[in-house]
């Protein structure tokens, strides 16, 4: 299972339900690399998706433990039962958020990592792996500016 994520200076991903900044070559990114993937969300996570919808061309799983059915997401009520559901997939990412990334990160071996290079108020984190003597930068794979602001796309390994 591999896990991605858009960060900040200071590792936050999210304010009020949403990402404050999003830039569309990330945009962009994650949808080329989680393209006919299994993806695996929070509820919470799965509001800020366009209409609420599951995204196109993907098998869309959504943790709850509140929710017995939502259309188009094969529901999950625990992360354990979204562990065991990914081994039927050929390729599956954690896409969020921050509850989410922090219980699969465990089960997780690598981590796509869009730095965005500046910081704005968030409510939400990743852990720094910057700072987790378990995972390392393995590779840059692209970098850009978009609206003044300088991003890289980061390949996180588990050691
Ligand atoms: N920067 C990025 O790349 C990125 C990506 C995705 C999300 N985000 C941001 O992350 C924020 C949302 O994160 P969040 O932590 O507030 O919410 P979240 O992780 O998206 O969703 C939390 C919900 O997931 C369910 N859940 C969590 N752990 C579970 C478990 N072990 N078993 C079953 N269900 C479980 C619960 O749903 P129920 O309450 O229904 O039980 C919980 O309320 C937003 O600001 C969003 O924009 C950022």
């Amino acid at each position: 299972m591999e896990i991605i994520v858009a960060v900040y200076d200071d590792w936050g991903i999210g304010c009020c339900g949403t990402q404050p900044i999003a830039l569309s070559a990330d945009r962009k990114f994650f949808r080329e690399t989680t393209r006919g993937a299994m993806v695996i969300a929070g509820r919470k996570t799965i509001g800020d998706f366009p209409g609420g919808k599951p995204l196109p061309g993907r098998v869309n799983v959504a943790l709850t433990r509140t929710a017995q059915e939502i259309p188009g997401f094969t529901v999950c009520a625990s992360t354990e039962e979204a562990a065991e559901l990914a081994k039927s997939a050929q390729c599956c990412f954690v896409i969020g958020g921050g509850s989410v990334y922090k219980q699969m990160l465990p089960y997780c071996d690598a981590a796509y990592i869009t730095k965005v290079h500046t910081t704005v108020d968030c409510d939400t984190w990743f852990p720094n792996l910057d700072q987790d003597e378990s995972w390392h930068l393995a590779e840059t794979l692209q970098s850009g500016e978009e609206n003044g602001i300088s991003y890289e796309m980061l390949l996180y390994k588990r050691k």
